[in-house]
């Protein structure tokens, strides 16, 4: 049986994550969304993700101090980044450098990917503003240290929670094409950094993870909430996708909506993030729900994570064009878990195709 997309077809066991879309729930290894936004650090989501998967037990604590050594090693290969490597966008500039780093499957190799995209998407957006990277200071936490790197100064405690919050939240989430992606190319055998380089790849497109930026580009053409109803319908006409909204498998709200607005509130109730632009996302969001549900009745389509990640990564100084590369920022652990697990446990994935071609003439 042929099925266009994959939908529906389970490929994979796993003790990862669970998305059940009908009731808008994701379970991260027996923790609700919520529960682990509320009460986990990148570094504790990042152990209870590979708990089990590495040759080595390995605690929260034990990740800060490792994560903060590998960050200062990989640091080392920022040097490759020449003119041509730099006239790239951003999360192919990334990816690029992390191309430079060994296969493996071990820990070592774990730690190098975790740290990797962290360190190489701030120094590539410094360099492409012509600035000097800054190097890692490896007692930060991966949160603080990020932004650290990013803005040349230390990160208020409300911006390191936020990103904290952003990166558990995106830790993990179910069979989606990018990880799919790092199971096949680990099913293969060829190693955790070629299954994290075919993760972003999948990754950066604009039905995957490609989405924020452009969320971003119609917050700003939109411009007042009075134009949102007649932007959103003109771009409908046009055929467009509304960015933002819809998914495969949730048929509710993304739970990662409302995570991400409760992240952002501390920055608001602080004055760093300008409330008219929250605002102003709100009412969009009502607005283009509205509009969904009228020109789409037959297909429930509500919003997703990208939607307010635009605001939040926005909030935190990160450029749009750089939104893809923090979002794999944060599923590389994902990515690696899933690696581990296929390889410990699955076998080769190999589908099969109908062949609709030609055939051969008769002699
Ligand atoms: N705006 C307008 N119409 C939409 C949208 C949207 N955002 N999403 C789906 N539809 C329509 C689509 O045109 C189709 O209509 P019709 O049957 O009349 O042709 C119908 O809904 C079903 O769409 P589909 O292509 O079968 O849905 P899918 O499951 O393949 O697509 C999606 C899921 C996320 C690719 C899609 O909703 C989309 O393109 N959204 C906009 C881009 C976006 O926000 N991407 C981020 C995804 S969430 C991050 C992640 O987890 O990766």
């Amino acid at each position: 049986m042929k099925n266009n997309g994959l939908e529906d077809v389970i490929a994979a066991e796993t003790r990862l994550s669970d998305v059940d879309g009908e009731a808008g729930r994701l379970v991260i290894r027996g923790v609700s969304l919520d529960l682990l936004v509320e009460r986990a650090t990148y570094e504790d989501a990042a152990a209870l993700l590979l708990d089990g998967f590495l040759e080595r037990a390995v605690t929260a604590a034990d990740l800060k101090v490792r994560l903060g050594q590998a960050r200062a090693e990989v640091f080392a290969h920022v040097r490759a980044a020449d003119a041509a490597l730099l006239s790239l966008p951003p999360v192919d500039a990334m990816r690029a450098l992390i191309a430079r780093l060994p296969d493996g499957e071990d820990f070592e190799t774990t730690l190098r990917l975790l740290a990797a995209p962290a360190v190489f998407l701030p120094a590539v957006l410094r360099l492409q503003k012509g600035e000097t990277p800054v190097a890692p200071t490896p007692s930060l936490s991966q949160s603080a240290d990020i932004l650290a790197m990013l803005n040349a100064s230390l990160p208020t405690r409300e911006q390191v929670a936020a990103l904290d919050a952003y990166l558990v939240m995106i830790a993990d989430h179910g069979l989606n094409a990018s990880t799919f992606a790092s199971r096949v190319v680990a099913s293969t055998g060829a190693g955790l950094t070629s299954s994290v380089l075919a993760a972003i790849s999948a990754l950066k497109g604009p039905l995957h993870g490609g989405a924020p930026g452009p969320v971003l580009d119609m917050l700003d053409a939109i411009g007042s909430e009075d134009n949102a109803k007649a932007w959103l319908g003109q771009a409908l006409d046009r055929g467009e996708r509304l960015m933002g909204f819809g998914h495969r498998i949730y048929r509710v709200r993304d739970p990662r909506a409302d995570a991400l607005k409760g992240a952002l509130r501390p920055l608001v109730m602080t004055g760093q993030v300008d409330p008219d632009r929250i605002r102003l996302a709100e009412a969009v969001e009502q607005a283009a729900l509205a509009i969904l549900r009228e020109r789409k009745p037959d297909r429930p389509l509500d919003v997703n994570v990208e939607f307010y990640t635009a605001l939040l990564l926005d909030a935190l100084k990160f450029p749009r064009a750089a939104f893809t590369g923090v979002f794999a920022i944060g599923r590389t652990v994902g990515w690696v878990a899933h690696a581990r697990e296929q390889a410990l446990e699955g076998r080769l994935i190999r589908p099969r195709s109908v062949y609709v071609g030609p055939l051969p003439q008769a002699a």
